[in-house]
Formats: C-alpha cells, structure tokens, sequence
C-alpha cells in the first residue's frame, strides 16, 4: 500500500506529459485497464488484514479517481489542440470574392432576330414556325416555283434522297401560315435556312426573317411604308432607299430594297438589304385564298446581313466561329 501514493504521483506526470490521444490511451489501459496496475491493487486488497482492507480500499479508490480525471482533462486538451492543429490548416477565408463563372450572353444573330421580331411584333405581325426539312410543295411549287422552273436555280438547294430537302428560305412559312388562318392575316417567321454556298458573305446555314400581310385592300404602298418604318426602327436612323423591280417567282411585281449606306470615309454606297412584293395571284390560289378578293405583300431578309450592317461586321464567318472575344462584345 506504500506505493498508491508513489504510483498516482508518477500516474499524473505520465498523463500529463502524454503527446498523442493514442499514447494516452495505452496509458489508461496501463493503469486503468483488467491488468492495469490501479486494478492490481485493487485486487491485491483481498489479501490485507481486515483492519487494513477499509483504509487501502479507499485511498485506492480515491487515486482511480483522480488519475480518471486527470486522463479525461488530458484527453479534452489533446482534442482541443488537435482540432486547432487542423482548422488551422483548412483555413477558409470566407470572406474572399467568389470565383465568378463568366456569364454567357444572346448570340449576335439570334440578339437581331429577337429585335426584328420584336418590332413586328410592334406592328402587330404574328411570329410562325415552320419545319427545316421541308418538302418541295412548300418550299417551292406553292410558291410559284413550278417544277424545272429555271428559278429554281436561284437556290443551291441540299436535297434528301426521298426529294425532301432544308429549306432554301423561310417563304414556305407563308404557306403554312395561309393554309392554317384565314385573311385578314399578319405573319413573321424567322429561323435557319440553308443553301449549298460558302464564302466571305455566304454561309451553308443563315438566319432569314419572312413577313406577310394578306387583307382585302393592301397594296404596294403599305408594303413601301411598312419596310420604310421596319428599317428606320431597326437601325434607328433615316435613309434614302429605293425599291428596285426585281423577280421573285411568288411575287408581282417583287422589289430589292437598297438603302444608301454611309461609309466610314465620309461616301456612301447602295446596298441591298432585302427582297419584297405583292403576293402572286397563284400562291394565294396554292392555299385556296380567292386572288380577286384578297391582296397580300411579303417580304423577306437575311438576319446575318442585318446584323452585320449594324454591328460594323466584315466576315460573316465570325458569326459561326464562336470566338467568346468577338461574341463577348454583344453580351
Ligand atoms: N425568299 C427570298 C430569298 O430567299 C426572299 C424574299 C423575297 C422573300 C421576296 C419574300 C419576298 O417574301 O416577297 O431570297
């Protein structure tokens, strides 16, 4: 019994200087433990006198007590030190700027089909859909194309081995319109056409913006006012602008419409900047619209070449080489 006092002195340095959860785990095992040396005295007591039994049994039990505190205050402050050990080196300063995901922005030609949209919605023109695989009747033979038609020629067209093809331009839209809603009518459609072409100013695939108008009276003067006050609203300026006869097979007369264009150096030229009419007498027919009641005026335009005209852009390449440099300047 000599020893409780010397054992619990040295039990408390021990724990005290323990390093590691781990070590002052095998140290309670050593004392605490089934073989551990408190437990040895603890079971030594049987052999004592019965006089001596009461006073050992206690001063054992009060130094089990105290090195089971001294092991539980040591383990709190290894924990401690531990946790800080590793906050310290998961720092995260949550106070630091996110790292911010680059923010995409509208494509420059679906930007301008959005604004030529929106401003005949401003005249009350519906906006229609129509199929890009489209089939020759729509595409062509309604529109006064008729088969072997040397206008047919006008399109470089890509055809599908069972005659269908992608649509040379958005006017099949007007028929599909006119088959489905009866006159007074407005329409607008815009989207993806397609021609076997490719240079500088020509793309395999562009943006075309169709319109039509069929009503009882229309005439050439409100297809004359309606494009003069689209082009003012689009590029938001005046311009001096001609209507050219030209020939389109589902229009008569049809018109290139050119506006004076000022040029960097101070000049100006001519440029073409769309292709309108008055509706053929035979494609109101194709859609069974009675040509002797009903007039109608159509027009259609290049989104890319609108868009180029004005945005100041030379290539109309840069529009499908997704450059983020050039694209980020629309954003
Ligand atoms: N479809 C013609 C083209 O692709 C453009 C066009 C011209 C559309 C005159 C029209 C129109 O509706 O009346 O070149």
């Amino acid at each position: 019994m000599a020893d409780i006092q010397s054992i619990t002195t040295q039990s408390l340095a021990d724990i005290a200087g323990a390093a590691s959860p781990d070590a002052l785990e095998a140290l309670r095992v050593a004392l605490l433990g089934k073989s551990g040396s408190i437990t040895a005295q603890l079971k030594a007591l049987g052999a004592l006198p019965g006089d001596q039994r009461k006073s050992a049994g206690e001063a054992i039990n009060r130094a089990r007590d105290v090195i089971s505190e001294a092991l539980a205050a040591r383990k709190a402050a290894l924990d401690d030190a531990a946790l800080d050990t590793r906050l310290a080196a998961e720092i995260l300063d949550v106070t630091l700027p996110g790292r911010d995901g680059e923010r995409g922005g509208v494509h420059p030609v679906s930007r301008t089909m959005e604004r030529m949209v929106e401003i005949f919605g401003r005249l009350g023109y519906e906006l229609a859909d129509g199929p890009e695989i489209e089939d020759d009747w729509h595409n062509f033979e309604a529109l006064n194309f008729p088969p072997h038609h040397p206008a047919r020629a006008m399109h470089d067209t890509f055809y599908f081995p069972d005659g269908r093809l992608l649509r040379t331009h958005t006017s099949g839209v007007q028929v599909r319109y006119m088959k489905d809603v009866k006159p007074p009518l407005r329409m607008i459609a815009a989207g993806k056409v397609y021609r076997s072409d490719s240079d500088q100013t020509h793309s395999p695939m562009f943006h075309q913006l169709e319109g039509l108008l069929v009503d009882e009276h229309s005439t050439f003067a409100d297809l004359k006012g309606t494009i003069t006050e689209f082009l003012r609203a689009f590029f938001e300026r005046d311009f001096e602008m001609l209507f050219k006869p030209t020939y389109f097979p589902f229009v008569e007369p049809g018109a290139d419409v050119v506006i004076k264009w000022d040029t960097a150096d101070g000049g100006s030229r001519w440029l073409e900047v769309l292709g309108c009419g008055m509706v053929h007498p035979n494609v109101l027919r194709a859609v069974g619209i009675d040509p002797e009641r009903y007039t109608g005026f159509a027009f259609g335009m290049g989104v890319e070449r609108l868009a180029m005209l004005r945005y100041g852009i030379n290539d109309l390449r840069a529009f499908y080489e997704n450059d983020v440099r050039f694209l980020k300047q629309f954003a």
